[in-house]
């Protein structure tokens, strides 16, 4: 396998964005892409595009021909890639192992999903449910998640403290990142005030319903180094699916997907969670934090509440963690969450971060799911 660069990344704003069609959030994120790597449509060979579900949210498939023929890249070979909120990871999964196989030289990787276009979100998001045991009962997401935080609590003692201090630690990285979609600091009181969407959870606990594209383009790593960017490369993927049904979990407190692939992706990279310097993972709602965590290895079980409470998450703590905001803070456009994420540490590992800046991170993990974490992927990026 040849070892894989990112030489380019791109990224919309997040947000509601009633006024830009879902082709021209794809074709924002691509173009800017490109200019970044200062590289022409024309040498572009192929193209992967997370996903979750442009037939529900726009009425639009056939996705990969619709959005590259308006981008300009007719004639690539273009793949849309679905895997739930995960799609968008798992669409640099695939395009990763394109470019490593040596099968293509440049690849792009991107993620898209316009979420308010008049559908609606809570149904299109619960598709990705188990629809015969979950959904035909009445449960969504919110209520997905809130059964796994009341299981967490009733078995390590987890409190809504602690929940709403990933609320609080992801709006304040967020309040720094242009692009997010409620940049705004917020307190411990304007969660625990904020109207209730599924006991324990209330409004600050979820991430909203968002609109946004982002693009990363992926090269063998001589291409880079010819280049003179930050060589940002790709060391680890791992990736993993379990049950979607929470009942036929054996711990309804947990998420073993997350872990599988973490552990995956570390045996790729030759490297453990203690080697880590910066992180993001998939807090579509705050428990899912501090479950992501203790499934990578972060913290032992029951343990990252506490860490979050004490200050080891945020920026200038031991392991700061979603330093763009997170899905909470800069958005959760399904599809687009798991390149979104990937651009955050790529400008991270190239000191490029800003006000939010982890001061000589070398190594970072992605960390993107699926659904209540029927999928997951993960990746770990070093900067050479
Ligand atoms: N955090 C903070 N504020 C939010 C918010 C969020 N997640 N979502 C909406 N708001 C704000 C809006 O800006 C609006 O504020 P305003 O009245 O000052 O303008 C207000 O809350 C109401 O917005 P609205 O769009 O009507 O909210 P809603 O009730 O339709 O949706 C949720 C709120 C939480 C139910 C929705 O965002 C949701 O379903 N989130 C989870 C998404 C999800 O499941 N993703 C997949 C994960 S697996």
């Amino acid at each position: 396998m040849r070892e894989v660069a990112i030489i380019g990344v791109g990224m919309t704003d997040f947000g509601e964005l009633w006024q830009t069609p879902l082709r021209d959030l794809y074709a924002e994120a691509v173009v800017s892409c490109l200019k970044d790597a200062e590289i022409e449509r024309d040498q572009i060979q192929s193209a992967w595009m997370g996903c979750m579900s442009s037939g529900l949210f726009n009425h639009q498939e056939h996705l990969a021909s619709i959005l590259s023929d308006y981008a300009g890249l007719r004639g690539i070979a273009a793949t849309r890639v679905e895997s739930a909120c995960a799609s968008g990871g798992a669409a640099f999964r695939a395009a990763y192992l394109e470019v490593a196989s040596g099968a293509s030289d440049f690849v792009i990787a991107s993620g898209v999903e316009k979420m308010n276009d008049g559908a609606d979100a809570t149904f299109c998001l619960a598709t990705a449910a188990d629809q015969e045991y979950e959904v035909y009962h009445g449960v969504t997401f919110p209520g997905l998640y809130a059964m796994i935080a009341t299981a967490h609590m009733h078995k390590h003692g987890t409190t809504y403290d602690m929940l709403c201090q990933v609320a609080v630690k992801n709006h304040k990285h967020g309040a720094m990142n242009p692009k997010a979609q409620f940049p705004m600091e917020i307190t411990t009181d304007t969660v625990k005030n904020a109207v209730r969407v599924a006991e324990p959870l209330g409004l600050f606990d979820c991430s909203p319903v968002t609109d946004g594209a982002a693009a990363v383009l992926l090269a063998p790593v001589e291409v880079a180094k010819a280049l003179g960017k930050p060589l940002v490369t790709i060391k680890g993927s791992g990736q993993a699916v379990d049950s979607i049904a929470l009942h036929d979990r054996p711990d309804p407190s947990r998420i073993p997907s997350v872990g599988m692939a973490a552990r995956k992706a570390f045996e790729h990279a030759g490297v453990t969670v203690r080697d880590i310097d910066v992180c993001e993972v998939h807090d579509c709602f705050t428990i899912a934090e501090l479950c992501c965590l203790e499934e990578i290895g972060f913290y032992e079980a029951g343990q990252a509440g506490g860490a979050t409470l004490a200050g080891e998450t945020a920026l200038g703590g031991k392991m700061p963690v979603n330093t763009s905001g997170g899905l909470k803070s800069k958005g959760h456009p399904v599809g687009a969450t798991g390149i979104g994420q990937i651009v955050e540490i790529y400008e991270q590992l190239s000191g490029l971060s800003g006000d939010r800046q982890v001061s000589g991170a070398r190594l970072g993990l992605a960390q993107n799911m699926g659904g209540s974490g029927g999928s997951s992927v993960v990746h770990i990026l070093e900067v050479k």
